[in-house]
């Protein structure tokens, strides 16, 4: 889209926003928290770009005019996934951890190690070009906005590069320095060091702070230091928790107030009436499970008990690498107990609130224009048609890509 500038006649520079109208859309899922259902959906729709932001949704037949005119014919059209949680920064693979646990292994935190050694050899253009190729990878399938973490350097120069790199592609960077305890040190000079010298060089280039609260990695009492010591230096908290067994990461992140917690695949009563009382999102990542064969965490049973629910993919070279919400979306629905409506709902709006973001994860006027185009009438498909690359088209703040 162009951005042209004019002149007033007293000399004021004005900018005209150049418009363009998308119309004939079978079905618009807006997410407008107005609407009565909960993808505010609108069919036979149309919708106006102005510059990046969306400027006017409703019936194709109501439709102002606009610069230009893009007809969809009749596909749907959702707003962008917002994918919460990822750790993309990384070098080599674990094809053969996968196969082993394929065939029978179980999965382990510990394998987090095998990729800090292929991450710490890498130069920053091989860790940018991955990280370049995995978001691309993402934007084809949807993804209009990331989260990034580190979490695979695990030294002062290691993880501040990690956030350097993420921080390229996204402004939703995480410094995830409290992975696990990396091999050479004790994990009370781990967490000093995670908590003093390391968080100063990450900060610069984060705005949030996460740890792998799990038996093998950090227990609640690290976690809640790693937490404040962030806090403190100005970045907010998220946790992985509750994802290998039962623990107090959940529960943590509820009384620490926090926008998200992540996993939540083993949850206890309590954990559930901790998170409906608190507001924390439970962040669901199937892909994990899918990749590990462990069970799927329990959506129907949070949004029956009043809990919000976002999906995101969790990408990374261990438990999960997969870069597609549509692959998480059939899981959710066919494993999870989600109906379509929920699981595309928890990936584009709900996702945006996971990373406390009002301006994404809607298509109503006044946020970002970024949407897809799907090839199918309805939303529905993206889990009826599980494995078909049904993305036809991406717009990111107001231009198709
Ligand atoms: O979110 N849980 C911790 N971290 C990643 C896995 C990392 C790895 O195995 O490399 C996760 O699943
Ligand atoms: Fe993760």
């Amino acid at each position: 889209m162009v951005s042209t500038s004019s002149t007033t006649d007293n000399g004021r520079a004005l900018t005209e926003r150049f418009s363009t109208l998308i119309t004939n859309i079978g079905e618009l899922v807006t997410n407008d928290p107005e609407a009565a259902d909960l993808l505010g959906v609108v069919d036979d729709a149309a919708l106006v770009v102005e510059g990046s932001a969306v400027a006017w949704v409703g019936r194709a037949a109501d439709a102002p005019a606009a610069d230009e005119r893009v007809d969809v014919g009749g596909r749907a059209v959702l707003p962008g996934f917002v994918d919460s949680h990822s750790h993309l920064v990384f070098a080599g693979d674990r094809a053969q951890e996968f196969a082993a646990r394929m065939a029978g292994e179980s999965y382990a935190a510990g394998g987090i190690r095998t990729t800090v050694a292929a991450t710490r050899a890498a130069t920053d253009e091989q860790l940018t070009s991955h990280v370049a190729h995995l978001v691309a990878e993402m934007r084809a399938q949807g993804t209009t906005t990331v989260e990034i973490k580190s979490g695979y350097g695990l030294s002062v120069r290691d993880e501040a590069r990690s956030l350097a790199v993420a921080r390229q592609f996204t402004e939703e960077t995480t410094f995830l320095g409290a992975h696990v305890v990396p091999e050479g040190v004790t994990p009370e000079e781990y967490v000093a060091l995670v908590t003093g010298p390391m968080l100063e060089a990450a900060a610069p280039y984060a705005r949030w702070i996460d740890v792998f609260c799990e038996r093998g990695a950090f227990d609640a009492d690290q976690a809640r230091a790693v937490l404040e010591a962030g806090a403190a230096r100005g970045l907010r908290g998220r946790l992985h928790a509750n994802q290998l067994g039962p623990g107090p990461g959940v529960r943590l992140a509820a009384e620490l107030g926090l926008v998200a917690v992540d996993h939540c695949t083993y949850l206890d009563d309590a954990d559930v009436d901790a998170l409906r009382e608190s507001g924390t999102i439970a962040t669901l990542l199937p892909g994990v499970e899918f990749s590990t064969r462990q069970p799927y965490p329990d959506a129907r049973r949070l949004l029956d008990a009043g809990v919000r629910v976002a999906l995101a993919s969790d990408c990374n070279p261990g438990s999960c690498f997969t870069s597609s919400l549509p692959l998480c979306i059939a899981l959710a629905v066919r494993e999870m107990g989600m109906t379509p409506a929920e699981a595309v709902h928890a990936a584009t709006s709900m996702g945006a609130r996971a990373l406390d973001r009002d301006d994404v994860g809607a298509l109503v006027p006044g946020r970002r224009a970024d949407l897809m185009i799907l090839d199918a009438p309805t939303h529905v498909h993206l889990a009826y048609r599980p494995g078909v690359p049904l993305v036809r088209g991406v717009w990111l703040a107001g231009r198709p890509l």
